[in-house]
C-alpha cells in the first residue's frame, strides 16, 4: 500500500512453522520449511524486516529464522531495510542491524526507519492514511527500492558492494 507501484511485497508467514535451530542438521537433509524459508529469501530481490521488541531483544522466533539463514547463500549481499515499530524500543532494532551486518546482509540504513505504529491497533489501511505514519513509510520504501535497483545494476556492471 505505501510500496512504490512496481514493487511487488510479499509477507513471509512461515516463522511459527520453523523448528528450533540445530547447526547440526545443517549437514543433513534440511526442514522443508528451513528449506521453503531459503527459497523466499533468495527469490526476493531485499527484505524488509519490521519486528516488536520483547525483553530488550528481538523475539526468539525473528533470530530462529535469522540463524536458519547463516549457513545458506541466501541471505548474502541481500539488501535488507529494518523498520522498528516503536520509539520506545531501543534494544531489538540496533541488535538487528548488528545481526543483519554480521550475516552479510547489505543494510540500508537510509531506508531504516522508527515510526510510533505499536499499539495503536491500525490495520494497514490504517497506517497507509495516517498522515504521520504513510508519508515516511513511503519515502523509506521508495529509497529502499532504489537501493535495490542501484544494487542489481551495480552487480551487473562488476561493481562490488
Ligand atoms: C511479553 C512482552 C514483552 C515486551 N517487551 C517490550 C520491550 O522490552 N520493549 C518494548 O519497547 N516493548 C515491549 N513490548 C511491547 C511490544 O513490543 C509491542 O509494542 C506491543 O506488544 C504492542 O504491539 P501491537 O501494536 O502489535 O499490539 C513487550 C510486549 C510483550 C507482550
Amino acid at each position: 500500500m505505501v510500496a512504490p507501484a512496481d514493487a511487488s511485497v510479499i509477507i513471509y508467514k512461515g516463522l511459527a512453522n520453523l523448528p528450533a535451530f540445530n547447526p547440526d542438521v545443517e549437514s543433513q537433509d534440511l526442514p522443508q520449511t528451513v528449506k521453503e524459508l531459503r527459497k523466499q529469501v533468495g527469490n526476493a530481490d531485499g527484505l524488509l524486516i519490521s519486528s516488536p521488541e520483547y525483553a530488550h531483544g528481538v523475539p526468539g522466533s525473528l533470530k530462529n529464522a535469522l540463524d536458519w539463514l547463516v549457513g545458506g547463500f541466501e541471505f548474502i549481499d541481500k539488501p535488507v531495510a529494518l523498520l522498528n515499530p516503536s520509539p520506545h524500543s531501543l534494544f531489538a532494532h540496533p541488535q538487528l542491524m548488528e545481526t543483519v551486518r554480521v550475516m552479510s546482509g547489505k543494510l540500508i540504513e537510509d531506508a531504516c526507519l522508527t515510526l510510533p505504529i505499536a499499539g495503536k491497533k491500525l490495520d494497514a489501511t490504517g497506517i497507509a492514511n495516517d498522515l504521520t505514519l504513510g508519508p515516511p513509510l513511503a519515502r523509506a520504501m521508495q529509497t529502499f527500492c532504489n537501493a535495490i535497483k542501484q544494487t542489481y545494476s551495480d552487480n551487473r556492471s562488476g561493481k562490488a558492494r
